[in-house]
């Protein structure tokens, strides 16, 4: 099952593949887990990454495909995984889609969490994350048990420097010119499915879960 994950910044995409990947056994990728965790370990290609990532802007094509490609060929990948946060650009994924046609493979699942741009300012100034194992809160929705700890490792968590408002609205802007138009992208291959990202996000869950197993 080889699934990707759709949406604005902050729609969901992250707690719902993580979701997914837990009940399916398949791998969560994302590239700004990825990213992050190069930023943190101080690599060349965190260092790199950082300069985008901090104004909101998206990291380079030429970076992060590579990035992508040699993660999902990894032995892990091989029965299927989640997507998260790539593509986000039309030459994106038509590297995606040659790659998978050379081995006789295809997406399955292009899932769109929509979710308006008036709630994603509210829920990105309210999220948590740990930079050790990746987790994220909500402090109203899904708070931790201990005010700012990770539940899952007991590190500390912290706002990420690219939830502050100014650098949402940037990144809100970089959605809607460069990552929407993969809507109609995977829409026109069929593969296409919408969820209503603004219900609770069990709800969520249960609308994806639906689609999985033919549902609807
Ligand atoms: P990335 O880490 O992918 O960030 P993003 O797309 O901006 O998305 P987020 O992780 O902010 O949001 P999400 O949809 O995962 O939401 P979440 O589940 O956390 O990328 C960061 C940066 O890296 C990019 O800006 C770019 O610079 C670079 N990058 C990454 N990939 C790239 C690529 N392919 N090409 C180029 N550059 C790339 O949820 C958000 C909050 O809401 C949380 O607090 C959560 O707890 C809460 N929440 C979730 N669901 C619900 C719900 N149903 N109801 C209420 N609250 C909810
Ligand atoms: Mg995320």
């Amino acid at each position: 099952m080889k699934i990707i994950m759709l949406g604005a910044p902050g729609a969901g995409k992250g707690t719902q593949a993580k979701m997914i990947a837990e009940k399916y056994g398949v791998p969560h990728v994302s590239t700004g887990d990825i990213f992050r965790a190069n930023i943190k370990d101080g690599t060349q290609l965190g260092m790199e990454a950082k300069k985008y990532m901090d104004q909101g802007l998206l990291v380079p094509d030429e970076l992060t495909v590579k990035i992508l490609l040699d993660r999902v060929a990894k032995e892990d990948c091989k029965r299927g995984y989640v997507l998260d946060g790539f593509p986000r650009t039309i030459p994106q994924a038509e590297v995606l889609d040659k790659a998978l046609t050379e081995l006789g493979d295809k997406i399955d699942y292009a899932i769109d969490v929509d979710v308006p741009d008036e709630n994603i300012v509210r829920r990105m100034g309210g999220r948590r994350a740990c930079l050790s194992c990746g987790a994220t809160y909500h402090i109203e929705h899904i708070p931790p048990k201990a005010e700012g700890i990770c539940d899952a490792c007991g590190k500390e968590l912290v706002l990420r420097d690219d939830d502050k408002p100014e650098t949402v609205q940037n990144r809100l802007s970089v959605y809607h010119e460069q990552t929407q138009p993969l809507i109609d992208f995977y829409g026109a291959k069929g593969v296409l499915k919408t969820v209503d990202g603004t219900k609770d996000m069990k709800d969520v869950f249960g609308a994806i879960v639906d689609i999985l197993e033919g549902a609807v």
